[in-house]
């Protein structure tokens, strides 16, 4: 029997979206069905754990997974609030999800920067990681511990500021917040142990992560083409971004005109098409790269 290898995810939520999206784009196929616990995938031996986020570090470091996908975020949380060092290490950086940890208070607080905080109260469904920044900073402030919904803390008066997670910013804005300090940057992260795998297992892993790696990168890169005159070839090419030595091709009938195509390693802005144009190259084509392993 093929030993499956076991990847810890949260159940629901924005990161879960995208960690499901992103395995999907690996070649992965399951159906994540109600509350189901456990996604079995039907092509490769892998299986999936749907667990809550906050509970992932901590099945990593126990052998419950082998290995998990959660915000970095959690995983910093969760190292600093248990009791002994849990044994779950970043392997692989996922690019999506980024927010951060930020402090943030209402106007009329009177609280605009993190030296206000002193003998304050601050709501939080993140004590381990304020907890370290107050005492890096030398602030004396009580933690109002919550589970959710810390944006209400303010003004339902059992806190004067909040500190959690800010992604588009809407939430702030909504209950009147601002944020003045961010104590902690994150993003989708790949956890595992310090543990040693079957070699299936690591042959496996390894090939997940090379997709992985292939998602990211072809998710930004973008080919491009486009007719230039031949001597702003040059010019064109220098505001390609990321994009080494371009394709020329001649043009049937023209002196002057070349095809030029070129991948480039970077998203292509309006802006750079405005200015490719304004340098005489004309119909100009960006297309979105399927698939890359270099
Ligand atoms: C997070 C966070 C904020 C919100 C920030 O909550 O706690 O409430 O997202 O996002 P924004 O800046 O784009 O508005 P989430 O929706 O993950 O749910 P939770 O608070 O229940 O964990
Ligand atoms: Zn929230």
């Amino acid at each position: 029997m093929t030993e499956r290898l076991r990847i810890a995810l949260q159940k629901k939520g924005r990161l879960a979206d995208d960690s499901f999206a992103l395995l999907k784009k690996c070649g992965l196929r399951f159906a994540i069905r109600g509350d189901g616990l456990l996604a079995r995938v039907k092509n490769m031996p892998i299986d999936l754990l749907l667990v809550r986020d906050d509970d992932i570090p901590s099945f990593v470091a126990n052998d419950a997974s082998d290995i998990g996908i959660v915000g970095e975020n959690v995983l910093v949380e969760e190292q600093l609030v248990a009791k002994d060092k849990l044994d779950a290490e970043i392997t692989m950086r996922l690019g999506f999800s980024r927010c951060k940890l930020c402090l943030a208070a209402s106007e009329s607080s009177g609280i605009m920067k993190f030296g206000d905080l002193e003998g304050t109260r601050i709501a939080t469904t993140y004590p381990g990681v304020l907890g370290r920044f107050l005492k890096d900073q030398n602030i004396d402030a009580k933690l109002v511990e919550m589970k959710g919904a810390v944006e209400l803390a303010p003004s339902i008066g059992i806190a004067e500021s909040i500190c959690d997670l800010v992604s588009s910013g809407a939430t702030l804005e909504a209950n009147g917040l601002t944020a003045f300090e961010t104590i902690l940057e994150s993003e989708a992260v790949l956890v595992q142990s310090g543990r040693k795998l079957s070699p299936e297992k690591q042959a496996l892993l390894d090939k997940l992560m090379r997709r992985i790696d292939g998602v990211i990168k072809s998710a930004e890169t973008k080919y491009i083409m486009l007719n230039a005159p031949k001597d702003k070839v040059e010019a064109i090419t220098a505001l390609l971004p990321g994009s080494d030595a371009p394709t020329i091709i001649p043009l049937a009938g023209s002196d002057n005109l070349v095809a030029l195509q070129a991948v480039c390693t970077e998203n292509i802005f309006w802006e750079t098409l405005e200015d490719l144009k304004a340098l005489g190259a004309r119909a100009i084509l960006v297309l979105p790269i399927e698939k890359m392993m270099s």
